[in-house]
């Protein structure tokens, strides 16, 4: 019998197989039969490590592109919410995509989505601007978006909200297998044995690229975004090419986008509240929790919260970057 011959793709994928087996593996605190897959010191989920190194090898970036790229949890929900209204200047109720879908099937995610099917979309017949995510870490992004012009913005936050977020995320999957108890997960994630992390790592290295190219790549923090919406909704706007005019500034556009895609406002939509997303098991409403600043103090214990801060403190000593950890008012702290 003759053997069938092996395509171009095959042989790729094949290739691609065996340099994930290569790969040094841990599980992943986040669901027990998740394993993380290390690559240039980044933990990739297995769900993504396919569709990371695809979107690495294959993306093509155009000039007008803008990515929205974050570490898991920080706020990106918001952030493409926000891009989406800023660039199509969506923030009424009537005929608003946003009401009809989740911000993540209207910015689709490169690893997760996209470069994870086996047939990609057709990523050229999409007009300008694309507006793409991902959670890949810098250090891992296609070189096409490096060297384009291509407008990047990664939001951030502090690292002990953005582990809680995570924590009660993984509720959100349905699991048949029993869970890691929190003092485990915590450890892996003290230990940087985390899903695109170390998250000091990740934030490191667009903030970095940030302080190097401040017209690349656009740093935010989740607090900094809750304490002034409206200015930095100006400033992402410049950013991406799409600044408020005078005009709509005196109409009260930027007030009623932040308005639009304020955490009570898109939680309340009947789409996050019943809707499903468009692929895999989630419901829209895993995306929205509390979205409040400082609910570490509410689940982690006093060791957690001071082995995180110092930790936070140490990575990054040195390089400018803080977080204002606010507890949040309504609450009272359990430690
Ligand atoms: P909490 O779990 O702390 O509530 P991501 O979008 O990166 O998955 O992050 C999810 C976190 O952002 C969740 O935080 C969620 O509640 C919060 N969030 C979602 N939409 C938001 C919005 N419009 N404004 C503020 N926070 C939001």
């Amino acid at each position: 019998m003759e053997t069938p011959a092996v395509t171009k793709s095959q042989e790729s994928e094949t290739d691609l197989e065996i340099l994930i087996q290569s790969l040094p593996k841990e599980k992943y605190w986040l669901r027990h039969g998740l394993d993380l897959h290390q690559i240039q010191g980044f933990w990739i989920p297995s769900f993504a490590i396919r569709g990371i190194i695809k979107f690495r090898n294959q993306f093509l970036a155009r000039d007008t592109d803008v990515i929205l790229a974050s570490f898991p949890k920080s706020g990106t929900t918001w952030l493409k919410a926000l891009t989406y209204s800023i660039v199509n200047r969506s923030y009424d109720s009537s005929d608003n995509p946003l009401t009809r879908f989740s911000p993540h099937d209207l910015v689709h995610n490169f690893e997760n989505f996209i470069f994870k099917s086996e047939n990609y979309p057709d990523l050229e017949s999409l007009p300008n601007p694309r507006i793409f995510a991902t959670h890949s870490p810098y250090q891992l992004l296609p070189e096409s978006i490096k060297n384009s012009k291509c407008k990047v913005v990664y939001v951030c936050r502090n690292l002990l909200d953005q582990f809680v977020s995570r924590w009660h995320f993984k509720d959100s999957v349905k699991s048949e297998t029993p869970q890691f108890p929190i003092s485990e997960a915590f450890e892996m994630f003290y230990q940087g044995i985390d899903g695109y992390g170390p998250s000091w790592a990740h934030l490191l290295g667009y903030w970095n690229a940030g302080m190097e190219n401040p017209q690349k790549v656009l740093f935010l923090k989740y607090e900094d975004l809750k304490e002034n919406p409206n200015f930095y909704v100006k400033k992402l706007a410049e950013f991406v090419g799409f600044p408020f005019s005078e005009e709509e500034e005196r109409e009260g556009v930027v007030e009623r986008i932040v308005k639009f895609c304020s955490f009570e406002n898109l939680k309340n939509l009947e789409v996050n509240k019943n809707g499903k997303r468009q692929i895999g098991p989630l419901k829209n409403s895993a995306y929205f929790r509390k979205g409040k600043v400082g609910d570490w103090a509410n689940c982690l214990t006093p060791s957690m919260v001071e082995r995180g801060m110092k930790l936070m403190e140490d990575k990054f000593s040195g390089s400018g970057l803080s977080f204002k950890l606010s507890l949040p008012e309504a609450e009272e702290s359990v430690m």
